[in-house]
């Protein structure tokens, strides 16, 4: 079955035909600020299961909960205490997912059997739209096949995961561009699971104390070294060694994408190269998964790419892009 597009702005009936294939137990999906999720009923352990077939995800590897609004939080997690509502009332709508103790609505199959459950509330008024008809929450994980780059338009998740799905929800690109901030609120002290789109500078100066950091793979599955990974080699380059990396790239006949920011000097051209410009932190975070599968759709070998600042949404750039560059566990 091709899976039913519904158009870019959908209208009220629209959503409610997405919202009906949720509540049938299909999997739809929706776009949010950050990426494109694939989202099924988060109270339906069936409905979940297929997410993680049709991604090919481990069944280990929890998945987040988007909720319609901030007052929901009571609704999904248990034991919600003054830190979470303090981030809630700051930051949602808007890509900070925190992980509390699961509540009893949650279907185990969301959280791979964990006792906690992530949880926020997407900016987008598309996903808003479609929660609030669907009158439960989504789970969904980033519309891509396993370990794969993240989608940020509909065209991409209909390219990755094409009739898989049964509907997808077309909400223009993805503003922010790279995956929310996770931070874990479950222990007397606030940490920090993945970089996103929320400044975790921005967290620390709501709780008023620094965010510890977050314990690795096993706290965290799905964070491993090797993710959002193209199908191109991505090498991390400072400014000053660029222009000769790429130089010594294109004389053994590979085919470079340099990726130069706004006070980045650019590479001597070469029929081997294409440079892509980006405007600053911001502007790459949006356009990074769309880099990457640029560069794969030209065929190209080589992303070739100076690092922002860590810091602010530049900290999200740089965690994905050293996955991104990770050895590949199988090839
Ligand atoms: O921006 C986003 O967060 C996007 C959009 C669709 O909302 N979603 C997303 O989902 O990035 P996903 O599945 O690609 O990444 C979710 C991450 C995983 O690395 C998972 O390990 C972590 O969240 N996670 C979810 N629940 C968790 C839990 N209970 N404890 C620890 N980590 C958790
Ligand atoms: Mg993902």
């Amino acid at each position: 079955m091709h899976p039913s597009v519904v158009t870019e702005r959908p209208d009220a009936t629209e959503i409610e035909r997405a919202a009906a294939v949720v509540r049938g137990g299909g999997l739809v999906a929706f776009p949010t600020e950050t990426v494109y999720g694939l989202g099924a009923d988060a109270a339906n352990g069936e409905a979940v299961a297929r997410i993680f077939a049709v991604k090919g995800r481990p069944p280990t590897h929890p998945l987040i909960v988007h909720l319609a609004a901030p007052d929901e939080l009571g609704r999904w997690a248990d034991g919600v205490d003054e830190r979470a509502r303090a981030l809630a009332d700051a930051f949602w709508p808007g890509p900070l997912t925190m992980i509390l103790h699961r509540g009893g609505r949650v279907s185990p199959v969301v959280t791979g059997g964990r006792d906690t459950v992530g949880l926020r509330v997407p900016a987008h008024d598309v996903a808003l739209a479609l929660l609030d008809a669907c009158g439960t929450a989504l789970a969904a994980p980033s519309a891509n096949r396993f370990g794969r780059v993240s989608p940020t338009t509909a065209d991409d998740v209909r390219r990755e995961l094409g009739d898989a799905v049964d509907a997808i929800v077309d909400g223009g690109p993805c503003r922010v561009g790279v995956e929310s901030t996770i931070v874990e609120l479950v222990g007397p002290e606030p940490r920090l699971l993945r970089p996103g789109g929320v400044a975790a500078e921005s967290i620390e100066a709501v709780l008023g104390v620094p965010l510890g950091a977050g314990g690795g793979p096993s706290r965290a599955p799905g964070m491993l070294a090797s993710h959002y990974a193209p199908g191109a080699a991505v090498e991390l380059v400072d400014d000053a060694t660029r222009g000769e990396r790429v130089a010594t790239l294109a004389a053994e006949g590979r085919r470079v994408i340099a990726v130069v920011g706004p006070r980045d000097r650019p590479p001597s051209t070469d029929p081997l190269v294409t440079v892509v410009h980006h405007a600053g932190p911001d502007d790459l975070a949006r356009r990074l998964y769309r880099i990457l599968r640029d560069a794969d759709d030209a065929g190209a070998d080589v992303v070739v790419i100076t690092p922002p600042a860590s810091e602010g949404i530049g900290a999200a750039v740089v965690d994905r892009l050293r996955k991104a560059a990770a050895p590949r566990p199988h090839g």
